[in-house]
């Protein structure tokens, strides 16, 4: 045995973007976890952390819950946030993403969210600015703020992911929320099944490492955690079932359905729901649905991503 001392294990990098969950490792998913529940707990500790910093929310789509939490965030780190309103911006008349960007990277921002119809644009924007962009999702491919809320929201109520069930329900072909939801949840050790007819649930998706289910029994037999989706009307280009009465009788969640997944089975839905359609209105006001708690964990989840890469890491 040599005396040397042990060396230091090699750190890595800091991240300046959040463009996905994909590549984050179970610490890396935990650790922000850790740290959005700290600032729940104590939100005044770190009311200065990002003072003096410029965000901006770039929102080529329309948004509600996501654009407010993260100005809500950024303001509670003590940030100056603007928006900029894409409908009357200089894209109207034929501006790039890139050129777009790098305007605003000349302003002296720090950093930009990103909501984008085309997949891959926050790639196109992390190359032409200096400064750090967070994916607030990209075209039906990403959305990891959603999915990190998700599973902090799923933490609260369970415990925890590792060997827990969730199945995601309805319309996952055109689905960000779905795709980063999967790879969060496994990269914390749950077990995802996608329930939903072949045109919204297409066989392919096998290849995430998920189990498939055509039918509503057999999908949420078993299940901890019943995750709804919203019908994305607007990106059907074709219809992709006979009609909403149709889904809903074969799949709209309600509570005499939510009896067949296990007895203390939570009901979550990213919002914006279509009552009536994927999920009935007595059920979006039972105990056991967490949509308030999604979105008052989508703040605190914010601010630890901006806290991470714009700031100290040590909360
Ligand atoms: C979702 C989105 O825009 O991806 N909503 C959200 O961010 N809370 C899901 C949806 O639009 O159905």
């Amino acid at each position: 045995m040599s005396g040397a001392p042990p060396r230091d294990k090699p750190t890595a990098a800091p991240r300046r973007h959040l463009l996905g969950v994909e590549g984050m490792d179970r610490d890396a998913v935990s650790g922000l976890l850790d740290l959005a529940s700290r600032l729940r707990e104590n939100p005044e500790r770190r009311a200065d952390a990002l003072r003096g910093r410029t965000l901006v929310s770039l929102f080529y789509e329309k948004s509600t819950r996501t654009r407010l939490s993260f100005d809500l965030a950024a303001r509670r780190l003590g940030m100056d946030a603007a928006t900029l309103d894409v409908a009357t911006s200089s894209t109207g008349k034929g501006e790039s993403l890139r050129e777009t960007v790098r305007t605003i990277g000349a302003m002296g921002v720090d950093c930009i969210v990103l909501r984008h119809a085309s997949a891959g644009a926050p790639e196109i924007a992390a190359a032409a600015f200096d400064g750090t962009v967070v994916n607030a999702g990209d075209g039906a491919r990403r959305h990891p703020t959603q999915a990190l809320l998700d599973c902090l929201t799923i933490r609260d109520h369970l415990g925890g992911l590792e060997g827990k069930r969730v199945a995601i329900i309805g319309d996952c072909l055109h689905s960000r929320v779905a795709r980063s939801n999967i790879c969060a949840m496994k990269t914390l050790g749950a077990t995802v099944s996608l329930v939903g007819p072949r045109s919204l649930v297409p066989d392919s998706f096998a290849t995430f490492g998920v189990e498939i289910h055509r039918g509503i029994e057999e999908g949420l037999a078993g299940a901890d955690v019943v995750y709804l989706l919203r019908i994305q009307l607007e990106r059907q280009n074709e219809r992709l079932f006979p009609s909403l009465g149709e889904y809903r009788e074969r799949y709209g969640m309600d509570t005499r359905r939510l009896a067949l997944a296990k007895p203390d089975a939570v009901v979550m839905h990213p919002g914006p729901a279509n009552p009536g359609v994927e999920i009935d209105h007595a059920l979006m006001e039972h105990e056991r649905c967490l949509m308030s708690d999604q979105v008052r964990n989508g703040v605190f989840v914010r601010m630890a991503v901006l806290l991470s890469l714009l700031g100290e890491v040590d909360a």
